[in-house]
């Protein structure tokens, strides 16, 4: 069974197709039968937004209408499928930018109203937390996954596909957030992340000792919005300075992000006996923080496991193959229905199978 996906939630417009083998089998599918992805194709707005200093959510939305369709034949194209064989189609729903979100909808439902197929609509927090099962070396269930995305910093523990427990977020700034903020007050251009971590690899992390907020707290929530405080304080003193102190910034930023991050992933693993790790989210591409996290899990013998780098961001593949994995998991394709929402803000918590 094939199962196109739409992803428009942000800055990205993706599309992927992924292939389902048996929907009726009575055993939870073991590794290889994971569904399989066939072909994608994704178009980054970073060089349309750059300019402004930040996602305009007005200028996304008529990016994704002149993306979505052409991106979606490339698709079909590269899979040498054709739109007659796809039996279901899975979009992000929520949570994003209403506008863009809406724009995947509508061309979801348009495709699925015109092809007689059922529409599903996709939580993108749970795309991303399934990303990993795109990967050769996929994890098993259950396990505790730390989503670490520009708008969300959050520890979920995941028991199947369908059945997640928040188990501690951010009360403020989401990791990539702090990433991006710092990058700014550093001239980089946004998002800024990755940029951070490559000028980081040349400076010493302990060059100045930024706070890390909430590190010792029992609980498993997130805060970084002093994080930027203190860099911009930081920023200040040096004046002149700043300039040859860059690196040394961004090393020390990048390090007290990743240390909190670290420790409170162990954390969540310890609190709930679980012995699996999966990190998702742009914020996962960062090699700091795999580095940290491969050694921190390997001294208490628990296994970490990530998206392959090109599906931490934003992607099509994630939306197919989450939708595809529901199908898999209800054995069952969901009733057909065309009248479609979005959910801009949207806890994953509150989502069932
Ligand atoms: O998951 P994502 O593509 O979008 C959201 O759903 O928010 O994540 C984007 C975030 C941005 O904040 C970006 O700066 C950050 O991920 N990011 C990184 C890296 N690559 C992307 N942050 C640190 N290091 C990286 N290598
Ligand atoms: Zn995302």
């Amino acid at each position: 069974m094939l199962v196109l996906g739409i992803e428009s939630s942000c800055d990205e417009t993706g599309v992927a197709l992924v292939e389902l083998t048996d929907v009726t089998q009575t055993e939870v599918p073991k590794t290889s039968q994971w569904p399989t992805l066939l072909a994608q194709a994704l178009h980054s707005q970073i060089a349309l937004h750059s300019p402004y200093g930040g996602v305009v959510p007005e200028l996304a939305s008529r990016d994704h209408i002149q993306r979505v369709v052409p991106l979606a034949q490339a698709v079909m194209t590269q899979a040498k499928k054709r739109f007659s064989e796809i039996e279901a189609i899975a979009f992000t729903k929520g949570p994003g930018l209403a506008g863009a979100l809406l724009v995947g909808g509508g061309v979801a439902c348009a495709l699925g109203a015109s092809l007689d197929i059922p529409v599903i609509g996709i939580h993108h927090l749970e795309g991303h937390l399934l990303s990993p099962f795109l990967s050769k070396n996929p994890p098993s269930f259950p396990f505790v996954a730390l989503l670490v995305s520009g708008g969300h910093t959050q520890l979920m523990r995941v028991q199947s596909v369908g059945e997640y427990q928040l188990l501690g977020e951010s009360i403020d700034d989401a990791a990539g957030e702090a990433f991006d903020k710092s990058a700014k007050l550093l001239g980089i251009d946004y998002p800024g992340g990755r940029e951070l971590s490559e000028l980081a690899q040349t400076g010493n992390p302990q060059a100045y000792p930024f706070p890390r907020p909430l590190l010792h707290s029992k609980d498993l929530n997130f805060s970084f919005a002093g994080l930027k405080t203190s860099v911009l304080t930081q920023c200040k003193k040096l004046g002149a300075q700043l300039n040859s102190e860059r690196a040394n910034l961004a090393a020390s930023t990048q390090a007290a992000i990743v240390e909190v991050l670290v420790k409170k992933s162990l954390k969540a693993l310890d609190q709930t006996g679980l012995s699996t790790l999966v990190i998702a989210g742009g914020v996962g591409a960062n090699k700091a923080l795999r580095e940290s996290l491969n050694k921190a899990c390997r001294v208490v013998g628990a296994s970490v496991y990530y998206p392959e780098i090109e599906f931490c961001t934003d992607n099509g593949a994630m939306i197919a193959m989450a939708g595809a994995m529901r199908i898999q998991a209800k054995r069952e394709l969901p009733t057909k229905n065309y009248s479609f929402e979005v959910n801009p803000r949207w806890p994953l918590d509150q989502i069932n199978l």
